[in-house]
C-alpha cells in the first residue's frame, strides 16, 4: 500500500520559459482541478521590452475571479497570451470567503510582487495589526497577504528579492508553500515550502512549479518533489535548491512513470485512500492555530459571545446528517460529560419536522462537511426559527450552513472527493472537542491543569492516526480473509458506539454489504438472534470502564459461531482468546478514541470494496452533497 503525506488544499503552479506564461499556468491549473476549488488567479510578470510582444512596461499582471477556471478564462482577455514568467493559483477557502479579492495571487502595494500559498499562517493576525500600523494597506481578508507585504517591507530595506523573501518567512509560522514572481526579477519564480507540497518539474529550456505533479506532466516527467524547509530559486535554464536559511542542498529528480489518473490521486488508487491517508495532516491543520502556548484552545470565532451568554444556555441541540451526525453523537458524550447540561443530537431531516425543545436559551450547533445539506439547512432556519444561536462546524467555506450561522469553526480537512466521508469525519470531531473544552474552560467547569491535559492529548492525535496508518497491512490481510463475507455487524458502547455506526457505513456506502451497527447492550434484545457462521461482528473495546461488559459481548458473539474481530488499545490481551481478529490501536485519551478507532476501520471498508471490484469514489446511488430531501 502507497503511503505518503499528500495534501488536497489549494492548486499552485508556476512556468518560466519560452511558452505564453499565462495560458501555460492556467493549463496546469486545469489538471488540478479535480482538487476542487472556489476562486482562481494568475500573475505574469511582463517585461515590457516590444520583442516578446508583450505590453504593460516591465510589471505585474494580475488577473482573478471567484468561481471555476472558465470564469477567470472570460476575465483574461489579452491576457491570455502574455509571455513572461507566470503563477497560478486555484484556492481553497480557508481564511475569508471565496470572493474575488481573496482570490490568490496576492500583491504588494507597490503592485511589483505576487505571491501564492496553499496553507495556513497562524500568526496572520498579529502580523497584519503591525503591518497596518506600518501604512500597509490589505486588499482581503486572507491570512496569505501579510506574506507579500512582509516581502515588500523587506524588499524596500534591501533591495534584493531572494532575501527579502528569506526575511519575511522568519517572520511567520504555521504550514505554507509560496510562489513569488516579481517585476524587479521577471525571469525568477522563487519557491518555498515547509508543510503543504511543492514540486519543481525540469523541463527543456523552461522549468515549473506546482502543488501536484498531474500538473506537469503534459510538460515533463523530471521531477523534484520539495522537503519541508527547502527554498528553490526557478529560472528558466535551471533551479537552485537551498535550505531556508540558504544552506545548498542536493536533491536528483525522479522520473515520473505513473499515468495522467494515478497521479492526479498522488499515486493512490482512489481519493479515498489518499483521503485516509491525509488524516493526520487533517486534523493538524485543524488544531493548528487553536491551540495556545499556554496549551489552551483559542478560537476567536467564538469571541463575539461572552462568557455570559455562553453560560445563559442551558442546553444544546446537535443537528446533522450521515457522517457528520456520528461526529454529533461523539460530541454528545463529550460535551455533556464535561458541561453538565443536556446535549441532545438529532438527525437533521428528523429534527426539521418534529417539534423541538429548542429556544432562545439553547446553543444550536449544526455540522456539515459541505455546508449544502438540504435536511442540515432546513433544521438550521428550523431552529433560528425558534430562536437558538447557530454554530457551526462546516468544511466548506461561505457555504450555505456558514453563511446562515452565527459562528463558525472550519475543519480544515481541506476538499473531499470521494463520496464516503473519512477526514471530514475526524476534523468535524476534533472541531468538537475543541469547541467543547473551549465552553467548559469558559464556563469554568475546567480548570487551567485539566485543559493542558486534553489539550496535550489532542494534540497526540495526528501521530495516533499515522501509526494506525503505518499498520495497514495488517488490515489488508485482514479484508483478504473477510472480502467474500455478506453480513457485518459493528458492536461498541459509549464512545465506541457512536464509532460502530460510523465505520458501519463506510461499509455499506462502498461495499454495498450489510453493515449494521448496534449498542451492543442491545444484541441480547433482538439482533443476537441473527449471529451464526460466516457473519462478522466487528466490536470496539477501546474503553477501559466497559472493557469488561464488551468483552461478554464478544464472547456471546464467539458462542453463536460469529466471527469476531475486536478492536482494542495496544497492550490489551483479555479479549485475545475470544476474539477471531484483533486490531490493535494506540492507547488514546478514551474520549478522542473515536479519532483513531475509526482509521482502521476506513481502510477495511476501503479494502473488501476494492476487492470486491466497487465503484469507490461514487458509489451507487449516492451524491457527495445531498443538496435535496
Ligand atoms: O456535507 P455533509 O456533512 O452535510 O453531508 C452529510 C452526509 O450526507 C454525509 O456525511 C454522508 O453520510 C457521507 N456520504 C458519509 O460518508
Amino acid at each position: 500500500m502507497l503511503r505518503s503525506k499528500p495534501d488536497q488544499m489549494c492548486g499552485i503552479t508556476g512556468y518560466v520559459g519560452d511558452r505564453p506564461g499565462v495560458r501555460t499556468v492556467i493549463d496546469m491549473l486545469r489538471r488540478l482541478e479535480y482538487r476542487g476549488y472556489d476562486s482562481a488567479g494568475v500573475a505574469v510578470a511582463t517585461r515590457g521590452d516590444e520583442a516578446s510582444g508583450l505590453a504593460g512596461g516591465g510589471d505585474i499582471e494580475i488577473v482573478k475571479a471567484a468561481g471555476k477556471l472558465a470564469v477567470l478564462e472570460g476575465e483574461l482577455h489579452d491576457y491570455w497570451d502574455k509571455y513572461g514568467a507566470a503563477i497560478g493559483h486555484t484556492r481553497w477557502a480557508t481564511h475569508g470567503g471565496p470572493t474575488t479579492p481573496n482570490a490568490h495571487p496576492h500583491y504588494s502595494n507597490d503592485g511589483r510582487i505576487a505571491l501564492i500559498h496553499n496553507g495556513i499562517i497562524e500568526n496572520f493576525q498579529e502580523l497584519r495589526g503591525e503591518l497596518q500600523a506600518g501604512g500597509f494597506r490589505f486588499t482581503s481578508e486572507t491570512d496569505t497577504e501579510v506574506m507579500v507585504h512582509l516581502v515588500e517591507r523587506a524588499y524596500r530595506q534591501n533591495g534584493d528579492m531572494e532575501q527579502a523573501i528569506r526575511d519575511a518567512l522568519t517572520h511567520v509560522t504555521g504550514a505554507y508553500s509560496i510562489v513569488v514572481v516579481s517585476a524587479h526579477e521577471p525571469d525568477t519564480l522563487y519557491a518555498a515550502k515547509t508543510a503543504s507540497p511543492l514540486i519543481v518539474g525540469l523541463g527543456d529550456g523552461e522549468n515549473f512549479l506546482a502543488s501536484d505533479i498531474p500538473a506537469v506532466l503534459p510538460y515533463t516527467r523530471r521531477v523534484v518533489v520539495l522537503e519541508d524547509g527547502d527554498f528553490v530559486t526557478v529560472t528558466k535554464t535551471g533551479m537552485c535548491l537551498t535550505t531556508l536559511a540558504g544552506q545548498p542542498v542536493t536533491r536528483e529528480p525522479f522520473t515520473v512513470t505513473w499515468d495522467e489518473q494515478t497521479a492526479e490521486k498522488g499515486g493512490f488508487p482512489h481519493f479515498m485512500l489518499k483521503e485516509i491517508y491525509e488524516q493526520p495532516r487533517a486534523i493538524a491543520d485543524t488544531l493548528r492555530g487553536r491551540i495556545s502556548p499556554e496549551e489552551t484552545v483559542i478560537l476567536p470565532e467564538l469571541e463575539a459571545f461572552s462568557q455570559k451568554q455562553l453560560g445563559a444556555f442551558t442546553r444544546v441541540q446537535i443537528v446533522a446528517c450521515g457522517t457528520a451526525y456520528h461526529a454529533g453523537m461523539v460530541a454528545k458524550r463529550f460535551w455533556e460529560h464535561l458541561l453538565r447540561r443536556p446535549v441532545d443530537v438529532s438527525v437533521a431531516s428528523e429534527f426539521r419536522y418534529g417539534d423541538p425543545l429548542v429556544g432562545p436559551d439553547t446553543l444550536c450547533l449544526v455540522v456539515s462537511q459541505s455546508g449544502e445539506t438540504a435536511d442540515t439547512l432546513a433544521a438550521l432556519r428550523e431552529a433560528r426559527r425558534l430562536g437558538a444561536t447557530i454554530v457551526s462546524v462546516v468544511n466548506v467555506v461561505g457555504s450555505s450552513i456558514a453563511r446562515e450561522s452565527d459562528a463558525v469553526v472550519y475543519t480544515q480537512a481541506g476538499p473531499e472527493i470521494c463520496v464516503a466521508s473519512t477526514k471530514a469525519y475526524v476534523t468535524q470531531v476534533v472541531a468538537l472537542y475543541m469547541i467543547g473544552l473551549h465552553l467548559a474552560f469558559v464556563e469554568e467547569r475546567l480548570s487551567q491543569d485539566a485543559l493542558k491535559v486534553y489539550v496535550r492529548d489532542l494534540t497526540a492525535l495526528p501521530d495516533a492516526v499515522e501509526s494506525v496508518l503505518g499498520g495497514a497491512l495488517l488490515v489488508e490481510d485482514l479484508a483478504s480473509r473477510l472480502a467474500e463475507r455478506t453480513t457485518f455487524f459493528y458492536l461498541g458502547r459509549g464512545y465506541d458506539y457512536a464509532v460502530s455506526l460510523e465505520a458501519a457505513l463506510k461499509l455499506k456506502e462502498i461495499s454495498y454489504l450489510h453493515a449494521e451497527a448496534y449498542a451492543a447492550g442491545e444484541m441480547k434484545h433482538g439482533p443476537l438472534a441473527l449471529v451464526e457462521p460466516g457473519v462478522v461482528v466487528i466490536c470496539f473495546a477501546t474503553e477501559p470502564r466497559l472493557f469488561d461488559k464488551m468483552l461478554s459481548n464478544i464472547k456471546e458473539v464467539s458462542a453463536r459461531g460469529g466471527t469476531v474481530v475486536a478492536i482494542v488499545p495496544e497492550g490489551e490481551t483479555r479479549a485475545d482468546a475470544a476474539a477471531d481478529e484483533i486490531l490493535r490501536i494506540p492507547a488514546v485519551r478514551t474520549e478522542f478514541s473515536p479519532v483513531v478507532s475509526v482509521v482502521p476501520l476506513q481502510l477495511l471498508a476501503y479494502l473488501i470494496a476494492r476487492a470486491r471490484g466497487c465503484e469507490i469514489d461514487q458509489p451507487r446511488n449516492l451524491a457527495k452533497s445531498v443538496t435535496v430531501e
